[in-house]
């Protein structure tokens, strides 16, 4: 008989690997001749692959089962810096099935690198095979993992100079809205996981953000879901959207490999502890003596912990539950 256990999920985003190494001067044409040089001089020191190796440690060390990241895991999208981030993400101990990642702006960062991020991150981004698309489309991705559902969706655009906003589309809409109601989900914890805030101030910004947040708004409105996790902001923002049978929380956090020692923006990670309900495919409770489905309660969500970065001991502690 399987009895249901409580299932961790780490949040992690905008980890924004460097590796400069190898990579030619004319990758950097187009945009990135004007975000390349700001970053080169700012952001590369800011964020580094040995902040991220020790939160890949910690995550391992407390045999954390499943993992998501929203996007952000390079900063020109050159393919020296996607196989420099494949590297270090691989040092998962759960493996890319267990791991998903959706695209941030930053790797998608000009137009001819569209589906660079598919091709070198294709584990991490593939579908279970009962979910794929009959027309090849690559999301949203979802991923049933025991009573976890993970849909993951790329928000991400060529978005022009100085700009870093993104889209769901339509089409992109449509299914997600088709997935969230999908009654092979109805006794999930729905989680979407994607790159741009759909909720708050910056969800709402021109310059950086999703253009189409009240569309978005009106699908998790309609069908719902449990939890809704994004990147881009670097910062710790909780909002939430309207769903049918409450608010749905949408959460950000800070980046994954933030060196500084400040407090606001210092690396940062969640783990969302996931009890289990009654309807999953391991819903099964002992009634009367025998074991028999109990009627339909998703999971629900019993801790949120943020881990934290501390440079003075090179590793990350619990730092606030929510
Ligand atoms: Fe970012
Ligand atoms: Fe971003």
């Amino acid at each position: 008989m399987l009895y249901p256990t409580p299932v961790r999920l780490a949040h992690l985003t905008d980890v924004h690997l460097l590796a400069l190494d190898g990579s030619r001067l004319r990758d950097f044409v187009n945009k990135r001749w004007a975000g390349g040089l700001n970053i080169l001089v700012n952001r590369g020191r800011h964020h580094l692959a040995e902040v991220f190796d020790a939160l890949v440690d910690d995550i391992n060390a407390l045999g954390i089962e499943q993992v998501a990241c929203t996007g952000d895991v390079t900063n020109l999208s050159l393919a020296s810096e996607f196989r420099f981030a494949r590297a270090h993400f691989d040092r998962i101990a759960v493996g890319p099935a267990n791991t998903l990642c959706v695209p941030g702006n930053h790797d998608n960062y000009v137009a001819e690198v569209a589906g660079v991020f598919e091709e070198v991150f294709a584990p991490y981004c593939a579908p279970d095979p009962e979910w794929s698309w009959p027309d090849g489309a690559a999301w949203p991705a979802v991923r049933v993992r025991g009573e976890l559902a993970l849909v993951g969706l790329t928000t991400s655009q060529p978005s022009g100079l100085l700009m870093g906003h993104g889209t769901v589309g339509a089409e992109q809409l449509a299914r997600l809205a088709q997935v969230l109601a999908d009654l092979r989900l109805a006794g999930q914890f729905r989680v979407v996981v994607m790159h741009h805030p759909s909720a708050g101030r910056h969800a709402r910004s021109f310059r950086r953000g999703l253009r189409d947040h009240a569309a978005f708004a009106d699908v998790i409105r309609g069908v719902g879901a449990e939890l809704i996790l994004h990147g881009h902001e670097h910062l710790d923002l909780r909002n939430q959207l309207a769903g049918p049978d409450g608010p749905v929380p949408v959460h950000g956090v800070q980046s994954g490999s933030y060196a500084i020692d400040s407090g606001r923006r210092r690396a940062r990670y969640r783990v969302y502890t996931i009890e289990p309900g009654s309807g999953g495919p391991t819903g099964l409770r002992p009634v009367g003596g025998e074991a028999k489905r109990s009627p339909l309660i998703r999971p629900r969500l019993a801790r949120v912990e943020t881990r934290t970065w501390r440079p003075a001991r090179a590793n990350f502690e619990v730092e606030a539950v929510l």
